[in-house]
């Protein structure tokens, strides 16, 4: 089968297109043939181990996975003796960052993982995004408890994490004030922020206005910028580390004393929380944003427009 494999981190261009061994799947797995897949910034982190952390669990040295590749969505080609969720020829979709493999024309899956059967009103290039910016938004947003009619400001509304917790949010009854640029303030409110920010012409962080959670889905603020926009029990939550990894600390520290506080919920998935997906998804209540389209001979590319960090939601690969 073709599939993309890297055997060394560094910059787009490690990952090259070649020819491998299908996978076959063990009696607990499924053999999915993947049509649609996505280059996310979970691929981009673990193919640069940018962060050296991240090696930990990706190999010291060099990759031990070598297709990336965590979200996809295909059709079940064969399944193993012991599976009976599923039966060949279902259309799935799902989320695998422990094994990835999913840039590529054939993934396995054991049927107790992230993964089910796909929503029928999306096609599989509309499904295969589902999960990850939509289980990083929902980890964060259940860490917050968010209520109804609590305030949540979320900054970086149009990433992949923005524009799913931005629904998400709604979805649980908040209030939502997203921040995003001119272009895509119509995008914004069309998913249901109730005021938008423009952040070229306003500092969100200079608001009168107080929120329950402050949510920088594209981690570009502090929790000293923020804090005087919290309530005098407010969380203050990020997608990145922050400067020498203050929000890690922050979050260990902060719940301590009262008070607003800092929350970095290490993320999690599995079938329970696709399966919650799903529903909202066919209850028009979610639905990842796509920006652009990639064939698999094209993810150098793919890559590069993910790492500008300007991409809006989602950017697929699709396979033929
Ligand atoms: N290391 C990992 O494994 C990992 C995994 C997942 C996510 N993350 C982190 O999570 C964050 C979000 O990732 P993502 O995939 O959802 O989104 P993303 O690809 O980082 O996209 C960011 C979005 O935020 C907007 N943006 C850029 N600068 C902004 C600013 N100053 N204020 C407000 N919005 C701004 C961009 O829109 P405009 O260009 O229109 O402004 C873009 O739509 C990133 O920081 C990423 O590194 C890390």
């Amino acid at each position: 089968m073709r599939a993309i494999i890297n055997t060394e981190y560094g910059p787009p261009e490690v990952v090259k297109l070649m020819e491998v061994d299908k996978p076959l799947p063990k009696d607990n797995e499924v053999l999915v043939k993947v049509h649609a897949t996505t280059v996310n910034r979970t691929d981009c982190g673990f193919r640069s181990a940018e962060y050296f952390i991240s090696r930990f669990f990706s190999g010291l040295i060099r990759p031990k996975n070598k297709t990336l590749g965590n979200e996809f969505a295909g059709e079940i080609e064969t399944v193993g003796k012991d599976v009976t969720s599923f039966k060949v020829g279902d259309k799935v979709f799902g989320y695998n960052d422990t094994k990835f493999g999913a840039h590529a024309e054939y993934v396995t899956m054991a049927e107790d993982e992230a993964i089910t059967t796909m929503p029928g009103n999306l096609t599989y290039e509309e499904a295969a995004p589902i999960t990850e910016g939509g289980h990083y938004a929902l980890c964060d947003i259940r860490a917050a408890k968010i209520k109804a009619g609590q305030k949540i400001l979320i900054n970086g509304a149009t990433g992949a994490i923005g524009s799913a917790a931005v629904q998400l949010a709604k979805y649980f009854g908040a209030e939502v004030t997203a921040v995003c640029d001119t272009k895509n303030v119509d995008l914004v409110k069309s998913l249901g922020a109730d005021v938008v920010i423009d952040y070229t012409k306003e500092d969100f962080t200079k608001m009168s206005q107080t929120f329950d959670v402050v949510f920088d889905a594209v981690g570009k603020s502090s929790f000293g910028q923020c804090k005087p926009i919290l309530i005098k029990s407010g969380i203050y939550m990020s997608t990145e580390l922050g400067k020498n990894c203050e929000n890690i600390f922050l979050a260990l520290t902060t719940p301590l004393f009262g008070g607003k506080k800092v929350l970095f919920p290490i993320p999690t998935i599995n079938k329970q929380d696709v399966v919650f997906l799903k529903e909202l998804v066919e209850n028009n209540k979610y639905k990842p944003v796509i920006d652009r389209r990639y064939p698999l001979e094209q993810i150098v590319e793919a890559y590069k427009f993910v790492e500008t960090g300007n991409k809006t939601g989602n950017v697929v690969i699709t396979l033929t």
